[in-house]
């Protein structure tokens, strides 16, 4: 028998910790690779979800929390800190929990999904909710790691990326090689970093001496919300905007790596509107049986707004991460819905409304 042992044993020999390094884990990793019918029909392509909603704490960020907390309790720390749209501050509460660290997160205030907020409270964690937006909280946050004895956890620490890499090791593992086009939602630029630099590692021989994994890297397409794009407009966008709240961000701090992403690979980095981000959030869900929240859904949008476009040519093989569960955000789920019909108990009558009679 074999349980997937999360990404730090999975893929020890590639990430930066040592025999005697403490490794704080909640077997974080091994998402499923989903086929998406759907997606494949309307763009003539391969088409597969990363789901990463699948993780421990619902999100992608329990890949590079493992490696950031365990880093932070082999350095002796006791305390960490982030900002947070709020899935950091989830995932970063619940391995302070596994570590025996204090948690403090700064998140904007009334902008963070009920979801994750009960997911900081649950764990434990101090919240400190800030009269500003998210890269105020990260401005905050930096200062009182430098001033304070508490380490920064947020994707500016280079252990997050390496942890986060390894979601593009799972893919080319699953795949057999890398995929032609690989698709993300954009919010700070962590993740469109980490998969980079992931992707790249595994096409050239390892410095442990392992052969290449993979013959080539994927074109990264990166998506951001329409409100939100400083990427897209060139400049940093002051009150960002947008429903979907994890990638309400005006100026990410990994800004340049994700243009090298996009530029070493022959991508591209596009915006999509909140109408476009809820249709595919409601397409996921309703068609491909894939319940997400809305920032994951701007993988998916982008894909389809750059086939509507004729940028997608047929027959590729593309991967869309979609990186947190839906369970976090359920307003959106609710909102536009039907209500549903109460019945008393009885047969008949839940036959005829179910249109069985
Ligand atoms: N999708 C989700 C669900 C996210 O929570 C985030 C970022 C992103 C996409 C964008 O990833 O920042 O690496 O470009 N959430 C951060 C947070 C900002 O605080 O949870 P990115």
């Amino acid at each position: 028998t074999h349980q997937w042992r999360g990404v730090i044993e999975e893929y020890r020999d590639r990430l930066p910790v040592g025999e005697h390094t403490p490794v704080v884990t909640l077997r974080e990793g091994g998402t499923p690779l989903v086929p998406a019918q759907v997606l494949s029909e309307r763009t003539g392509c391969e088409v597969h979800l990363k789901v990463e909603g699948a993780n421990p704490t619902g999100s992608f960020k329990d890949r590079g929390m493992t490696m950031a907390i365990t880093q932070a309790k082999e350095a002796g720390a006791k305390a960490v800190i982030c900002a947070s749209t709020g899935n950091t501050s989830a995932s970063a509460a619940a391995y302070a929990v596994r570590a025996g660290m204090v948690c403090a997160v700064l998140v904007p205030q009334g902008k963070i999904a009920l979801g994750k907020m009960g997911q900081a409270l649950v764990h434990g964690s101090r919240i400190l909710q800030v009269d500003g937006n998210f890269d105020d909280c990260l401005t905050l946050a930096r200062e009182l790691s430098e001033k304070y004895p508490v380490a920064l956890v947020n994707s500016v620490n280079p252990a997050r990326i390496e942890g986060q890499k390894t979601a593009a090791f799972e893919v080319v593992d699953a795949l057999g090689d890398a995929p032609d086009i690989h698709v993300l939602p954009v919010g700070n630029a962590g993740n469109i970093t980490a998969y980079w630099k992931g992707y790249q590692e595994y096409a050239v021989p390892s410095p442990q001496g392992h052969a290449a994994v993979s013959s080539r890297t994927p074109r990264m397409w990166g998506f951001q919300a329409s409100g939100s794009a400083p990427i897209v407009r060139g400049e940093p966008v002051k009150d960002p905007h947008t429903i979907a709240t994890a990638i309400r961000i005006g100026n990410p701090a990994s800004w340049e790596q994700a243009e090298r992403a996009r530029d070493q690979s022959g991508g591209f980095i596009d915006e999509v509107t909140d109408r476009q981000i809820l249709a595919a959030y409601r397409l996921l869900a309703a068609q491909e049986g894939v319940f997400v929240e809305p920032a994951s859904a701007a993988s998916v949008a982008g894909l389809l707004k750059a086939a509507e476009q004729g940028k997608v040519d047929p027959g590729q093989r593309i991967v869309c991460t979609v990186t947190g569960n839906g369970l976090k955000d359920p307003d959106w789920a609710v909102a536009g819905a039907p209500q549903p019909v109460t019945v008393a108990v009885d047969a008949d009558a839940a036959a005829g409304s179910l249109g069985l009679a």
